[in-house]
């Protein structure tokens, strides 16, 4: 009797995707770099992805959001997937689990089943970093030195590193969180590498420094554009952060996805763009900046504001390299969808 074609793939929990070398921060930078260079050169298929937000039914402000993120990555790496996304506010009272938490899975294009379906949280979380360091890399002044960074947690851990990596020359490190206990606990962590001094205030962590990064799960703006001084860079990777002021008086500002941003709503960039506040020619794409295709910093004094949308292809050029490690190293539970087809 012939044999059957079983739809099998593996499962990799948070554990395997660690053992498959997904805490490495040199190679998520190279990855998420390559990325948005593939985004560019129209390597990647990618829909807009899809974000429904959930009020707390009490206050009616925004508490829980899920997304849904697929992308296909040609060229050498020929891969489908998608990304399904949840955030909680929440969380954050609630020991052990993380405010965000994802999943990822591959498909195999020829065969059409899925062929690995792992933990998405950790790959979310350094991508995220990684690309606040590829911007910085492209968009810091070479000569920058003092980095103020405001969240210490999960992203803010992977931007710290991402951005401590990707711009060598920093030699001062400002951090602030609302729970001085994070911030304590993330300026040990990397205390081998490099000296984190906590301050007690987002303005002192932000004032006189050349490149500012925040990782809040704040909702409302914080930020004054006053303490930003010329010349900065500025990586926003959570929400709102800025006053208006900020992005209205950024001499660049630059997206992972303007196509996507200028849509969402819930984005102040969004906002203030459909009111007409903000000309979309100061606008660029990271990747067309990388490409040569448009200016990024023209000058020293310029003060440039990348804003993070979060894109797929980020996450599944990661996903990608994880699940093919796992798969030399043996890694993971295999799983088939059925055992014998049904109507085949
Ligand atoms: N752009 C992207 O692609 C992307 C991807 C993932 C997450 N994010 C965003 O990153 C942000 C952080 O997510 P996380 O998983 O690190 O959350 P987290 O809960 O692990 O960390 C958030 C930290 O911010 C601190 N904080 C909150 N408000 C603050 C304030 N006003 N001042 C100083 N510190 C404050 C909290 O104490 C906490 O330590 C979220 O807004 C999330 O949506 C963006």
């Amino acid at each position: 009797m012939k044999s059957i074609d079983k739809p099998e793939f593996i499962f990799l929990p948070q554990e395997d995707v660690i053992a498959a070398g997904v805490l490495d921060m040199a190679q998520a930078l190279a990855e998420v770099e390559l990325s948005f260079q593939m985004h560019g050169r129209g390597e990647v298929i990618q829909p807009n992805k899809t974000v429904i937000e959930f009020p707390d039914a009490q206050t009616g402000h925004r508490r829980y959001l899920t997304v849904s993120m697929p992308a296909y990555l040609g060229g050498q790496i020929n891969r489908a997937g998608i990304k399904w996304a949840a955030e909680s506010l929440d969380n954050g009272q609630r020991p052990g689990l993380p405010y965000g938490i994802d999943m990822i899975i591959l498909h195999d294009l020829e065969r059409a089943h899925p062929v690995a379906l792992m933990d998405g949280t950790l790959i979310t979380a350094m991508r995220t970093g990684a690309a606040a360091g590829v911007a910085a890399k492209y968009l810091a002044r070479p000569e920058a030195k003092t980095a103020g960074f405001i969240g210490a947690g999960v992203i803010g851990r992977t931007a710290f590193e991402a951005i401590a990596l990707a711009v060598p020359g920093l030699t001062e490190f400002r951090l602030f969180d609302l729970n001085v206990d994070k911030a304590r606990a993330l300026a040990a962590e990397f205390a081998g590498r490099w000296q984190i001094e906590i301050v007690d205030s987002a303005q002192a962590a932000v004032e006189n420094a050349d490149v500012v990064a925040t990782m809040t799960t704040t909702r409302a703006p914080f930020i004054k554009a006053d303490w930003l001084k010329a010349g900065c860079f500025v990586a926003a990777m959570g929400k709102n952060e800025f006053e208006a002021e900020a992005l209205l008086r950024a001499n660049r500002l630059v997206v992972d996805e303007w196509e996507q941003f200028k849509h969402y709503q819930p984005a102040l960039l969004a906002q203030l763009y459909q009111a007409g506040q903000i000309d979309e020619a100061n606008i660029a794409n990271l990747r067309d900046i990388m490409l040569n295709r448009t200016p990024g910093r023209s000058s020293a004094g310029d003060r440039i504001h990348f804003l993070s949308f979060g894109l797929a292809c980020e996450d599944l050029v990661l996903a990608e390299r994880i699940y093919q490690n796992a798969r030399a190293l043996g890694l993971g539970q295999q799983l088939s969808l059925w055992q014998q087809p049904h109507w085949v």
